[in-house]
């Protein structure tokens, strides 16, 4: 079984992800990070779900804002918590003493070679543990980054949202060595709930899936209005998914840059798709090192379906 560490700013979609991964893999941590919300919203968010779904993993508080300028939230998809939608429990839990940082860090130490760190929001801890611990890169296995796109943004026409709250961290992640996994918008915004989803979540009575329900009919309804989708995205999960059902998504390897100073495309993940595609395949020494392997394709109905399966094993 994979052991996996989350860094996280939930969230509906991020919310799922943890979930998921507490049902199917060794979780060995959940880090938060501002994004979605400010880090004391998506912190409370992450504990109030451990609450909920009793799930007993450690939980370590990050960052207030990425390496530089102030941080952006996503309250018009969220809501105003981050997490709006459904009363969740008030968590009784606590966050553990050290930072989202060291946590990371000595999690990736204990389990050397083994650990994979999914990142699913901005990636301020991340990046500023692997500046923090030079010895970091060498101890992970993976890292599978819920963020950026082989095709538009979300935020921008260039950038996606977790990409472009913090893209000089995203640079330092993409380029630390460590085997990446990238799943983009590309693949992840025709990856979602529809209201008959929610509706199989709220029929099954359960509490946890019917407070999934109401959080998700909160952000299907937001989706709507933003981006005219009559699907909930489920982004993040899909980052996760490999180590469960490796079949459902297909990847491929290749040079993604990071864009940090286009005044138009900051935040950019700059995939080198010549290097996939026969028609443009680049002579190997004109083409950039592979850094990357990056989502091409999914099996978004089954991947939805085992999602569904998984929650409704809750109680
Ligand atoms: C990403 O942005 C956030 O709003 C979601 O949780 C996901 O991680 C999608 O662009
Ligand atoms: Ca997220």
């Amino acid at each position: 079984m994979t052991r996996l560490l989350i860094d996280c700013d939930p969230g509906h979609d991020d919310a799922v992800a943890l979930l998921f991964a507490a049902r199917h893999l060794d979780l060995v941590g959940i880090t938060t990070v501002h994004g979605n919300s400010s880090l004391e919203n998506t912190t409370r968010n992450a504990l109030a779900l451990a609450e909920l779904a009793g799930l007993d993993v450690p939980i370590a508080r990050g960052c207030v804002g990425p390496l530089v300028g102030n941080a952006t939230y996503a309250p018009q998809i969220h809501g105003k918590s981050g997490l709006d939608g459904a009363t969740l429990p008030v968590p009784r839990r606590q966050t553990v003493e050290q930072h989202a940082v060291d946590f990371i860090i000595s999690q990736a130490e204990r389990h050397r070679g083994e650990l994979v760190v999914a990142v699913i929001g901005p990636q301020t801890n991340l990046a500023l543990a692997l500046r923090r611990e030079p010895r970091l890169a060498g101890w992970l296995r993976e890292i599978t980054v819920m963020g950026g796109s082989t095709t538009t943004g979300n935020v921008t026409p260039a950038a996606e949202f977790n990409i472009y709250c913090d893209p000089e961290a995203a640079a330092a992640v993409f380029t630390s060595g460590v085997p990446i996994r990238m799943v983009g918008l590309n693949v992840t915004r025709r990856t979602g709930f529809s209201s008959a989803d929610v509706q199989r979540l709220r029929a099954s009575g359960r509490r946890v899936a019917t407070v999934l329900a109401d959080l998700l009919d909160f952000y299907l309804a937001r989706q709507r209005d933003a981006f005219g989708l009559d699907l909930a995205p489920m982004h993040d999960v899909c980052a996760v998914i490999p180590y469960a059902f490796p079949e459902l998504i297909r990847y491929g390897e290749t040079a993604v840059q990071i864009e940090v100073s286009g005044a138009l495309t900051r935040g950019m993940t700059v995939c080198d798709l010549r290097a996939l595609r026969p028609d443009t395949r680049l002579p190997a020494r004109l083409a950039g090192a592979p850094n990357a392997r990056v989502a091409l394709e999914v099996d978004s109905r089954p991947l939805i379906d085992r999602v569904i399966e998984t929650i409704l094993t809750y109680p």
